[in-house]
């Protein structure tokens, strides 16, 4: 069963070139059992047929308000009400314009304002078009009343520009919309807490100490771990990132406030995902005034920062714990010593280097654990990537038998079986 299964998603396809991905995203989310009405504007004919629909969704689409057979067989406001979500994409600036201002002259725009339901939008226009404060005002109001803004992605453009505006890949779409509205799934009713990004450590009121990583695996695998129907804590170093749907988030500085917020958020976690670029070392004595600089070298005293993997592990009553290595040489090797050192159920190595892994949206892991096992993950997006070591991290969790454990030690108040609190 997917965890899409039974969801009824109206998807509004406005004219944009990126309509061409939209069959994909179709497919996408039926393949996650959801069921999919499209509705096309005037302009999306111009770039896609109505009969690519047809055949990817199963069903007529829909793209006139004035159609007597299709509004017999069900009226748009009937329409508006059988949904559970009203998903536009790609969305037009033109689009979001009419829909910030409330138009209703045609079949999309109409649902629009006649739903109930969830209304999610991925924007795809040209970046200056995207950047243009009108563009930006109505986006703005329409977060405002609820809408959730899927998107834009950055990147090459179908015009040749390269820049913020470009629709996300339906893949990660359709995980997003998972996320949004997912509750079924391997995870449903377990608590998953993960850490991602950097860590900052204060020399001075102006500096710090910190390093490359972008914190994009992380929250990659927050969403594929919402998306598995979990309910998920995302402690987050600073990073430059917008919160997966569905996901709660910790926004914390150093090592130390990482420490704290992921004691505070353990209890009742059955698992814990460490995926943050912890810094090791920290100055031993941050000073409160800019150091101002002189004709001599500037020796800073490092001290060590708590190891906060290593410290979960050692809880007594702990998650299924899973660690992250980053090597530049004989990954599996160390990787492996992590493991045992800092015993983990589960690493995922992966190797860095100054061109690879920080800052990238492509990732390869290689995964091992404590019998022995080993398994390759990648090359590929890191949302992808971040999907397969979940679905890794579930088989693992569930064959070590902290499942069934956590299982058997609670029973949910309305007599169904709930995966239990581990504290
Ligand atoms: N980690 C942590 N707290 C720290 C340092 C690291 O929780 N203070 C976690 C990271 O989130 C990662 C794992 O430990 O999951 C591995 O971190 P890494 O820095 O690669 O390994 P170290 O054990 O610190 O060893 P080294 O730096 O010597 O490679």
């Amino acid at each position: 069963m997917g965890s899409l299964s039974g969801k009824k998603i109206i998807l509004g396809v406005t004219g944009g070139i990126a309509a061409y991905k939209s069959p994909d995203l179709v497919r996408r989310l039926r393949e996650q059992g959801a069921e999919v009405q499209v509705v096309m504007s005037a302009g999306a004919r111009q770039f896609v047929t109505p009969i690519t629909f047809q055949a990817v969704s199963g069903r007529p689409v829909r793209d006139d308000l004035w159609d007597p057979a299709g509004e017999a067989a069900m009226g748009h406001i009937e329409l508006a009400r059988w949904a559970d979500l009203v998903l536009v994409a790609p969305a037009t600036a033109d689009c979001i314009a009419r829909a910030a201002t409330g138009r209703a002259d045609d079949l999309l725009t109409t649902l629009l304002l006649a739903t109930e339901a969830k209304v999610a939008i991925a924007p795809a226009m040209n970046r200056v078009m995207w950047a243009h404060p009108a563009t930006q005002a109505n986006v703005a109001l329409l977060r405002e009343r609820g809408v959730v803004l899927l998107g834009p992605g950055s990147g090459a453009q179908a015009c040749g520009e390269t820049g913020a505006g470009r629709m996300l890949e339906p893949v990660e779409l359709g995980a997003r919309v998972a996320a949004l509205l997912g509750t079924e799934g391997p995870l449903r009713g377990c608590r998953v807490l993960i850490t991602a990004g950097p860590t900052r450590e204060r020399i001075d009121p102006v500096r710090f100490i910190s390093n490359r990583s972008s914190g994009k695996m992380g929250f990659a695998v927050a969403a594929a771990a919402r998306a598995a129907g979990a309910e998920v804590v995302l402690v987050a170093g600073p990073v430059v990132l917008p919160t997966p749907e569905g996901v709660r988030r910790v926004d914390v500085e150093s090592a130390a406030d990482m420490h704290d917020a992921v004691l505070r958020e353990l209890p009742g976690t059955q698992i814990y995902i460490s995926t943050a670029a912890v810094a090791d070392y920290r100055p031993a004595q941050p000073v409160d005034r800019k150091i101002k600089k002189t004709e001599s070298a500037l020796d800073l005293d490092l001290e060590r920062t708590v190891d906060i993997l290593a410290a979960v592990a050692a809880q007594p009553q702990r998650p299924f714990v899973v660690g992250f290595a980053a090597e530049t040489n004989d990954v599996e090797m160390h990787a492996r010593q992590k493991l045992t050192r800092k015993n983990l159920d589960l690493i995922a190595a992966n190797e860095v280097g100054d061109d690879k892994v920080f800052e990238k949206d492509d990732n390869a892991l290689l995964v091992l654990w404590r019998d022995g096992g080993r398994q390759g993950i990648g090359p590929g997006p890191k949302t992808l990537i971040a999907r397969e070591l979940l679905a890794l991290i579930v088989k693992r969790w569930r064959e070590t038998g902290a499942a069934a454990a956590a299982a058997s030690t609670a029973a949910a108040p309305h007599g169904l079986p709930q995966l239990g609190i581990v504290r």
